[in-house]
């Protein structure tokens, strides 16, 4: 029997790529999908007819398997679904939002739905609505977090004790080490993030990436815990919520730090220091913006020699 996520998908190697606004353009999902994995849209900072853009510009530069990942609370999500369905997307990618919404009218359409989680429970109620594979996003991850701050160490073998559906690892995974770790905690595949945003297919902006290299162990935060929580790394924009947050401010007057589109600010235009760097904890681990071809193979042979390694590895004295 094969590898579960690798069976669902049709790919080879169970590594997702993970949708991230402003970052996961038809480009970096099919350099993806084309290096074994599955790529995926990011629709989130996508209005619908971008969003078709670009599934038909990835439907040219890969024949192989990706999809899209909607968040649903954003107002376009009904209409990002109709698109994708339209230019016959098989694989939806859903988060932020209730799994009930619109999983029984995907699967009806006959599309593999998966559902990005926070937490063991949450993971169990996507499975009885139907789902076919859960991410479980720990609270290392980049991009908007869960509030329970539950980590990827401790939320794989919890949400593996009650569901039966295949489990993919988010959140501080960047390297074959991490990815063996993940699956020895009973994973069936990986979605990671960060270290795709930092690559040369990826659609951020070059001081973007540049930041994410200079991240240090601790360049990372979550901030904006009362709203809506986000891992972020720290620059000026921080400095100022942090003051904020001091002084348990009111909602307007974070948006009126924030300012419009803060995360597009910093990944998209380069404005490090005012806009959000959304990037998770393993941006220390960055050290260069490689191709995605590379990362794959440094992914698989670190894969490799991390097994062999542990098989020779004296557990006792
Ligand atoms: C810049 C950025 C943007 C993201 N945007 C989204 C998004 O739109 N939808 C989503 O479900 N997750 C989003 N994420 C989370 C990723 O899909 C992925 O689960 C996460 O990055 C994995 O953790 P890692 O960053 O430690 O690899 C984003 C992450 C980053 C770094």
């Amino acid at each position: 029997m094969g590898n579960r996520v690798c069976g669902l998908f049709g790919i080879k190697y169970p590594i997702i790529q993970g949708g991230m606004v402003w970052v996961s353009g038809a480009k970096l999902a099919a350099a993806v999908s084309n290096a074994g994995g599955l790529g995926l849209i990011g629709a989130g900072s996508m209005k619908p007819d971008l969003l078709r853009e670009h599934i038909k510009k990835a439907k040219t530069l890969t024949d192989k398997p990706f999809g899209v990942n909607i968040p649903i609370f954003s107002k376009y999500s009904e209409e990002q679904v109709k698109v994708a369905l339209e230019e016959g997307v098989k694989i939806f990618f859903m988060s932020a939002g209730s799994p009930k919404k619109y999983t029984p009218y995907l699967k009806e359409k006959g599309c593999t739905v998966v559902h990005v989680t926070s937490t063991p429970t949450l993971a169990k109620k996507c499975e009885d609505a139907g789902v076919d594979a859960v991410v479980v996003e720990g609270f290392e991850a980049g991009g908007h977090n869960g509030r329970d701050e539950l980590t990827t160490f401790v939320l794989i073998p919890q949400t593996k004790k009650i569901v039966n559906i295949p489990i993919i690892a988010a959140g501080g995974i960047a390297t074959g080490e991490g990815i063996a770790a993940a699956l020895a905690l009973g994973a069936d595949g990986v979605q990671i993030g960060t270290r795709f945003a930092a690559t040369k297919e990826s659609s951020a902006h070059e001081n973007y990436k540049k930041a994410l290299v200079n991240a240090k162990d601790t360049g990372t935060m979550i901030y904006l815990k009362s709203i809506i929580p986000v891992r972020l790394v720290k620059n000026s924009l921080t400095v100022k919520i942090e003051e904020l947050e001091k002084r348990c401010a009111d909602v307007e007057e974070f948006k009126k730090v924030l300012g419009e589109s803060p995360a597009k600010r910093a990944i998209f235009d380069g404005d490090i220091d005012n806009g959000e760097i959304e990037a998770g904890q393993i941006a220390g681990m960055i050290e260069d913006i490689p191709t995605v071809f590379e990362v794959f193979e440094r992914l698989i042979k670190e894969y490799k020699d991390t097994l062999n390694r542990l098989n020779h590895f004296d557990f006792s004295c």
